[in-house]
């Protein structure tokens, strides 16, 4: 699986309708919110990335039966068999940190291996096990594993010291099934979290939305099954919106939710990009010039920071120079040094990436170090002339779906090769 290189020709003009898929960061905790009842549950529009199948395969481990078929998921955990989520299984994603909310409060024993994930930052985790200690659990990390017990977890007031969206949904998931009344402050309200809570609360959980980003939960003892659609990936959406941007292209992005991904509309305005917006299609026509622009990365509503390297590519493109400043992660610029292997022109001060444009790309070999890292260099790719070369493309499959037979559709010269 890791040795995966993926073969672009650059430079071919892409037109087309590309149809979105599920969003991956909406069915990880979907998912792992099945370990809080003993009833099936029936997940369609599941994308089927390679992050995705190790948090089906967690969830099997503790004693979970079911199917994935055709993006569906059919699931369901009549009983534990296990408290553990071993760190072979899941050392490639965060699902681990989304299992121990849900399977403490049912379980009352947990012990899941420290999460993965990408290489972005340092990605801590001490408001999730501060708010599940305050709800009454004892934690203890033991070579590479958080070890949680508890007889009962209880309701809490606990307000994020910064949003964390994974650290937002593991709490909302074990208040769920905590006694007594849960009050969280400061939390994150991505769309994913609005469509777990839309899950958790068709499961029988009481969540209420307060003032100044709160969420108010009062505990049930038992939860139901469930069937639910998962929301159409608002960060495929904004990778393929980037794509039409590029050269003369035009593409229609279909399953779309417009209202999600506002922040990059405005942004591709600023910048001149004609964008026409249905209800559930956004058209990007072709633009002949593209204006630098200064942006930053910020917590929904703003700027997505899932979308930083994919705005740096389009933006070696920009006449004049452009800054992206990352605001969330402390260590996400390292398609920088790639993409400058293409010729790109990008310096980065502190979290600051500075793009003077426009430059033409040309073909190279180059290495993915992340996920949206590697879509952004299958972009550069895209653009550059002749062949390109991008080694470690595994990264790519934890979260896009198909995306080289997807923008091979839209007329891409693009293969994959796995060896
Ligand atoms: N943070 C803390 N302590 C915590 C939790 C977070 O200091 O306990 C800090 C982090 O270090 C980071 C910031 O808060 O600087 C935000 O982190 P957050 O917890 O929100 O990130 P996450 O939940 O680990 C999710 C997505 C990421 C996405 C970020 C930000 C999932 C599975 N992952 O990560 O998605 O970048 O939110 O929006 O939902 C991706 O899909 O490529 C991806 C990396």
């Amino acid at each position: 699986m890791y040795d995966m290189k993926i073969v672009i020709n650059g430079r071919r003009r892409l037109s087309g309708t590309v149809k979105i898929s599920g969003a991956k960061n909406a069915a990880l905790p979907e998912l792992a919110a099945a370990i809080l009842s003993s009833d099936e549950f029936e997940f369609c529009g599941v994308p089927e990335v390679e992050d995705i199948k190790v948090m089906f395969e967690a969830l099997k481990n503790i004693g979970a039966k079911g199917e994935f078929i055709n993006n569906k998921i059919k699931i369901r955990i009549p009983s534990l068999k296990s408290g553990l989520v071993p760190k072979d299984i899941i050392e490639t994603s965060r699902a681990s940190i989304l299992i121990l909310g849900p399977l403490i409060a049912r379980n009352g024993y947990a012990k899941v291996s420290l999460p993965g994930g990408c290489p972005i930052g340092d990605r801590k985790i001490d408001f999730h096990l501060e708010g599940l200690k305050r709800m009454g659990a004892k934690i203890n990390i033991e070579d590479g594993y958080i070890i949680a017990k508890s007889d009962k977890l209880c309701g809490i007031e606990y307000t994020f010291p910064n949003k964390s969206v994974t650290g937002t949904e593991n709490l909302l998931m074990a208040a769920t099934l905590a006694e007594g009344e849960t009050f969280l402050g400061n939390c994150a309200l991505e769309p994913e979290i609005s469509d777990l809570i839309k899950l958790l609360s068709s499961m029988g959980a009481d969540i209420k939305q307060g003032e100044n980003n709160s969420l108010i939960i009062k505990g049930k003892t038992t939860l139901k099954g469930s069937i639910h659609k998962v929301i159409p990936d608002r960060i495929e959406m904004g990778t393929y919106i980037i794509a039409g941007c590029l050269l003369d292209n035009e593409i229609i992005v279909e399953n779309a939710i417009p209202e999600y991904i506002k922040s990059l509309l405005n942004v591709l305005e600023n910048m001149g990009v004609k964008i026409v917006i249905e209800k559930n299609r956004i058209k990007v026509n072709p633009t002949d010039n593209i204006f630098p622009i200064d942006v930053g990365t910020k917590p929904y509503p703003g700027f997505p920071t899932d979308l930083q390297a994919q705005l740096t590519t389009l933006l070696t493109q920009a006449n004049g120079i452009s800054r992206i400043k990352e605001n969330i992660f402390n260590r996400r610029f390292r398609h920088v040094y790639e993409l400058n292997k293409l010729g790109a022109n990008i310096e980065v001060k502190g979290n600051t990436a500075i793009i003077k444009g426009k430059t033409e790309l040309r073909g190279g070999v180059i290495k993915s170090t992340d996920l949206r890292a590697s879509a952004a260099l299958l972009l550069g790719g895209l653009i550059a002339d002749g062949e390109t070369v991008v080694g470690n493309s595994y990264q790519l499959f934890r979260g896009y779906e198909n995306m080289p037979e997807k923008l091979s559709q839209l007329g891409a010269d693009i293969k994959l090769i796995k060896r």
